[in-house]
């Protein structure tokens, strides 16, 4: 289908665009002829140590093809070829979702490749999420324990006639060269294996075994909303150095991907690359601080990472392992019989290929490095599924996601991402209408192992609300809202059932006659709570039992406030009417026992924590006369700890908003500049190229503590776009239809510029200090406005165009 859009304006009539067209997939399961089948796999090591296989098959068509469409996905990682050349270029197909019940398909055109005569198709099929290791505790064949392949072709001949064919009857199947292949253990390859013009027609499968043709069916197949996982951006090494038994690479950039390695040695040299984000006092890779060794876990488990692949020496060789990523900056490499240098091997970053749409610089260089450490963390961390971390865990924690989609949704175009991602979570919610925290959530984390019994978690479950919301905000489109309603309301059913149905048995202790509020008090189930506040690690089994049990209700009904008062919104949005006063009811009854409950008779707020603050200023959870004094207090407690966050992994992406909107502006500039610990830039000025997921990611001795790239802190960026920059989106005008134009200068800045591509087009505010002025420039697009709200007090509606404002902006005292 061909499309042209042109409007129709008071200011005249545009051209037609440019022609762009779409066409339909496969639709249902009646569109399939082409069957499932299963390599034959007659030894399965253990998972981790499970080779690719290869199935192929040929067909023959009548004469020259016009046009050609290939359908395929596969029960793990496939990468499918067509007469010896590889199709499409997306990777690790068909991509993480919540297998059971959405599998997706990749379309692809295949005209090209299709010939008259015999066609061979074949696949290597890995095991990758689907039955591979994944997660924290490694559990494997979490969706199933076979691989599977399902190809059809649709080809229409210059005759007229067509045919359709794919995987079924007559395949063949066999262990390819790769020997094996894990998403976090690692891919390891013998070339001297790998069969010349294996998926040539007339290749001899002598020695191949017929692949079985399986039942599996299509009623869970789906197009994905996503743009494809592709090879983004290619990085050369910044240096190589020499160290015991090899020689390490630095990329000079934590990266989710893989290394291009593009000379082998001779046939038969075995060499060995390890991944890692940190190098130890030597200057040698280590990945000791990604393994996993926790109290309850009866053995460590490896960090993995480590590919393997010997030489077959054939022209062109090149090692790119393609079935399996790494998180990293620097590889060592081992067994090359001569000193390699940086051309000889190159960083792929490999993720979701979304379109940027969000750029911020300043003139504070150290904080422009922080931006960019954002954005590599997203990067980093956008492989399919958005991930806590690309080493070790790489599971879709909802609560990640939730403290980071605004800053998302600035970057890149996270609309498509979005969208299956919440689809996932909505598909594997459980019958209760408990969220879990991991989407996809692998059956073991759910229904058994460690992790299953902490599911439910405020501040991460509540990402079924809070992300939509900020999808709807950044791009007005509601069909995501009433798509999603559905699992939201079943979440908050969930919430003010086991609000009402339980309370915490030291509460009980306390207080044996509940009060009435407390069916609004949050105070059952386990919950993370704040996390990873500052100097509050958790030693030893007996710590974190006791973490288990304590009473986070303070954490969660904030929450429960939160998302009942976002639910009222967005049931306001879609029309929803009595919802939307039933919830908004609901937001007032768990405010009042949050109240209640955690704000004395004093004025004061319970506990007396930054994050607590934070939280109940950024929830409006506070009455308005309580205000100043709250974040009064939070400055208090900010002043207290030298000037210092405190706060954990859910509140920090609200604190410095939260300054600034309660006139501490240049309280929220001091923590942003400050460079001691805990700090954003005490991580920069330690070299993170990524963000760290604790403050002290590498201590004063540069030994590296747990994930060196979680994207979570860097949530902070959102300041600068919003509040810096002062790009500001509206809750009643969603997509940027009218936004708000607010630079907030401080913390010494003398320029900042910000740049995004709204569903409207680009929006810019460029601001500089020029002899006690403040001069922004602003372009505005196409069907918006754009209120304007200067320094000075002043203000006003722009229009579309670019415009260019001053106020007075007197010199500042220091930061
Ligand atoms: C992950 C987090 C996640 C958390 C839950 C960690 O192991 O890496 O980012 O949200 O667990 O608290």
């Amino acid at each position: 289908m061909i499309w042209q859009v042109k409007c129709w304006t008071e200011q005249g009539e545009s051209e037609w665009s440019e022609p762009h067209w779409f066409e339909l997939g496969l639709l249902g399961p009646g569109d399939w002829s082409a069957r499932w089948i299963k390599p034959a796999e007659p030894v399965r090591p253990a998972a981790g140590r499970r080779p690719a296989m290869f199935v192929r098959g040929e067909f023959e068509l009548g004469g020259p093809a016009v046009r050609g469409r290939l359908y395929a996905t596969a029960h793990g990682i496939y990468e499918v070829f067509l007469n010896g050349s590889r199709v499409g270029d997306a990777e690790l197909a068909p991509g993480y979702t919540e297998y059971h019940r959405r599998l997706q398909v990749q379309a692809y055109d295949v005209t090209a490749l299709l010939r008259p005569g015999r066609n061979a198709l074949g696949a290597i099929l890995s095991d990758g999420w689907f039955r591979g290791q994944v997660g924290l505790p490694r559990s494997h064949d979490q969706w199933g324990s076979e691989l599977g392949f399902l190809a059809q072709i649709h080809a229409d001949l210059a005759d007229g006639s067509a045919v359709v064919t794919g995987t079924g009857e007559g395949w063949r199947s066999a262990r390819s060269h790769i020997d094996t292949a894990d998403l976090i253990a690692g891919q390891s390859a013998d070339l001297r294996r790998l069969p010349q013009r294996w998926c040539d027609p007339g290749f001899g499968t002598a020695g191949w075994d017929p692949a079985a043709v399986a039942g599996d069916g299509y009623s869970n197949l789906v197009a994905s909303p996503a743009p494809p996982v592709r090879a983004t951006a290619e990085l050369a090494p910044v240096a190589v150095r020499p160290v015991p038994g090899g020689q390490v690479f630095d990329l000079g950039q934590n990266l989710n991907g893989w290394v291009r390695l593009r000379d082998l040695g001779p046939a038969g040299t075995a060499i060995t690359l390890t991944h890692g984000e940190a190098i130890d006092s030597g200057g040698d890779v280590t990945t000791r601080h990604l393994v996993v060794d926790l109290p309850f876990i009866p053995e460590p488990l490896p960090a993995g990472q480590v590919d393997r692949v010997i030489a077959a020496e054939r022209p062109g060789e090149a090692f790119e392992p393609r079935h399996t990523t790494h998180g990293f900056r620097y590889v060592r490499v081992e067994g090359h019989p001569r000193v390699l240098t940086a051309a000889d091997l190159a960083g792929v970053a490999v993720h979701t290929d979304m379109t940027r749409t969000g750029w911020f610089r300043c003139s504070d260089e150290r904080i422009n490095r922080l931006h960019e450490a954002a954005v590599w963390s997203f990067r980093g961390n956008a492989c399919d599924i958005p991930t806590d971390c690309p080493t070790r865990e790489r599971a879709g924690w909802t609560g990640d996601y939730q403290v980071f989609v605004p800053a998302a949704a600035f970057l890149y175009d996270v609309a498509g991402f979005t969208t299956k991602w919440l689809r996932d979570l909505a598909a594997e919610q459980w019958p209760s209408g408990l969220v879990a925290n991991l989407a996809p959530s692998p059956p073991a984390e759910s229904q058994g192992g460690f992790l299953a019994g902490m599911n439910g978690s405020a501040g991460w479950g509540d990402a079924c609300v809070i992300v939509p919301w900020e999808i709807y905000r950044a791009y007005g489109d509601r069909r995501l809202l009433q798509e999603q309603w559905p699992s939201m309301a079943a979440w908050l059913g969930y919430v003010e059932r086991s609000a009402a149905g339980a309370r915490h048995p030291e509460r009980a202790e306390r207080r044996p006659e509940p009060l009435p509020h407390e069916r609004y008090l949050w105070d059952s189930g386990f919950h993370f709570g704040e996390w990873l506040v500052p100097g509050t690690d958790l030693k030893g089994p007996a710590e974190f039992e006791e973490f288990r049990r304590s009473d986070q209700a303070d954490v969660a009904t904030a929450y429960f406030a939160h998302s009942a008062r976002l639910m009222s919104r967005i049931a306001a949005v879609i029309g929803r009417t009595a919802d939307a006063g039933r919830y908004a009811r609901l937001a007032d009854r768990v405010r009042a026992a949050w109240q209640a409950e955690f704000i004395g008779a004093d004025g004061r707020l319970h506990p007396d924590t930054q994050a607590n603050h934070v939280r109940a200023l950024a929830f409006g959870l506070v009455p308005s006369g309580l205000r100043a004094a709250t974040a009064g207090r939070l400055v208090a407690l900010i002043r207290a700890a030298g000037t210092h966050l405190s706060t954990g992994f859910l509140a920090t992406p609200q604190l410095l908003p939260v300054l600034a909107d309660t006139g501490h502006l240049r309280v929220a500039y001091q923590l942003l500049c400050t460079d001691t610990m805990p700090s954003w830039l005490y991580m920069i000025d330690r070299g993170a190229t990524t963000v760290w997921e604790r403050w002290d990611g590498l201590d004063a001795d540069g030994v590296p503590c747990e994930s060196l790239n979680h994207y979570s802190k860097g949530a902070v960026i959102t300041f600068l776009h919003r509040y810096v920059a002062g790009i500001r989106l509206l809750d009643g005008a969603p997509g940027y239809r009218r936004f708000e134009i607010e630079p907030r200068p401080g913390g010494g800045i003398t320029w900042a510029q910000a740049r995004h591509d709204s569903p409207y087009g680009r929006i810019e505010s460029a601001w500089r200090l020029n002899g006690g002025e403040l001069i922004l420039a602003l372009a505005v697009p196409p069907g918006t406005t754009a209120a304007v709200r200067l320094p000075d007090g002043s203000g006003r509606t722009v229009v579309p165009g670019r415009h260019a404002l001053r106020c007075a902006f007197p010199p500042q005292e220091g930061r």
